[in-house]
């Protein structure tokens, strides 16, 4: 078999990294991409992403951001954490006056709202007129004179009482500048919840209208396509078997697909095609990656009761009978279908049938049992030292 130079990984294992190749959310990116060139908004005048960890909302914002600044749009990112009027006013939008073309430029100095020195740079704010993001962003939408609009997107929405505050004063700028006329398309990314909690804030109902993106899983021809494009880049094919293998590890969970895409691509490197061994070898270290990198993290995000719900099923290998977890978690009916309705929503659970519950998230059932297995054996998690406490220190 021919060998080659050993190549590096084209797989992006980590968050917030674009993807060599996006799977999946085609018709929603192209349908974006074209408002970007015609700016005929439609309903795209505000987007919502969701999805559990892992799921890939950071890299559809990155793809979106892309796509727009090379139609000639203006990108505000950030996330939704504390400061972010302060930060988007007085350090994001300074920093894109000045990578305007002079023209655009030009039009902004006779409005009053900032001052410029004489090549047109951006120096510091009029203290005269009363720093409003409206008032911001119809400027720089107007200075764009029709060539392109503003794309902000907010990522890591979470549903924080301050936060929420903050972001929906955020929002309420955004809408009274979209009332104004300006060309904006605002892109919010969370956990579902969290998201829901935005929309129900104050001065949020504009959001009411938003295009939804849903962010499960890949489709099986996707999770291939993905596999197969990607070590494409990297200038390498994928035996047939070695596919199956890695389609079937992945579950088409982003995450996991670039994880287990990379292993089976390092296994050996300099060969022509990725093996069926490639993929073996993937299937154990990636699944023990993708549970210390992502699947802990997608439980700790939950609430106790949360994650006593979820307890309750991973008693179970397949689905449980919602009626089980009742008896399990020795609560009331009604109780159990608060907290079924909300983990369903925010995509941890699915309806398997009438009367069944089951983890959407590949792996998440048996993670739980590993853990607690784990905490019914005691020692190990503590390192063996509940054998060895220390010693009382003479007073
Ligand atoms: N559409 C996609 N196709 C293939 N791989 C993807 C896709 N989207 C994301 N990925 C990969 O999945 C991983 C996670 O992506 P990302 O960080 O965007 O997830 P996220 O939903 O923002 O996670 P979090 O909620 O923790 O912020 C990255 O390794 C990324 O390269
Ligand atoms: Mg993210």
């Amino acid at each position: 078999m021919q060998t080659m130079e050993t190549a590096p990984s084209p797989f992006t294992p980590g968050y917030g990294k674009k993807p060599a190749i996006f799977g999946g959310h085609g018709q929603e990116l192209s349908e974006l991409r074209e408002v970007f060139d015609t700016l005929d908004f439609g309903e795209n005048h505000s987007v919502l992403v969701s999805g559990l960890r892992g799921a890939g909302k950071t890299s559809f914002l990155t793809t979106l951001q892309d796509a727009a600044r090379d139609a000639g749009w203006l990108v505000i990112s950030d996330d939704a954490s504390a400061g972010l009027m302060s930060r988007v006013m007085d350090s994001t939008i300074p920093t894109l006056i000045n990578e305007m073309t002079p023209g655009s430029r030009a039009r902004l100095t006779s409005l009053g709202i900032w001052q410029f020195n004489a090549d047109i740079e951006y120096v510091d704010r009029h203290r005269t007129v009363k720093p409003q993001l409206r008032t911001d962003l119809v400027a720089l939408s107007a200075a764009l004179e029709g060539s392109g609009g503003i794309l902000i997107t907010i990522d890591e929405v979470s549903s924080g009482k301050v936060r929420l505050r903050e972001l929906s004063k955020f929002a309420l700028q955004v809408s009274h500048a979209l009332e104004d006329g300006a060309q904006i398309m605002i892109v919010f990314a969370g956990v579902k919840v969290s998201l829901d909690a935005l929309l129900a804030e104050e001065h949020t109902t504009f959001l009411r209208r938003s295009r939804e993106v849903e962010f499960v899983r890949l489709s099986a021809q996707e999770t291939q396509r993905v596999f197969v494009e990607t070590a494409g880049i990297g200038g390498r094919t994928i035996d047939d078997d070695a596919l199956a293998k890695l389609v079937s590890l992945s579950q088409g969970y982003p995450y996991l697909v670039q994880l287990a895409g990379d292993y089976a691509w390092r296994n050996n490197s300099s060969a022509e095609t990725i093996s069926l061994t490639d993929a073996t070898v993937a299937h154990d270290k990636a699944i023990r990656a993708v549970e210390s990198r992502v699947i802990s993290r997608v439980y700790g995000d939950l609430s106790d009761v949360d994650q006593k719900f979820l307890n309750a099923m991973a008693a179970d290998e397949d689905r449980t009978k919602v009626a089980d977890i009742v008896k399990r978690m020795d609560v009331s009916d009604a109780y159990v279908q608060v907290y079924k309705k909300r983990l369903v929503e925010s995509g941890y659970v699915h309806v398997a049938g009438h009367g069944y519950v089951q983890f959407s998230m590949p792996y998440l059932g048996a993670y739980i049992r590993r853990q607690i297995a784990a905490e019914g054996a005691g020692a190990g998690s503590d390192g063996g030292w509940a054998a060895f406490p220390a010693p009382d220190l003479p007073s």
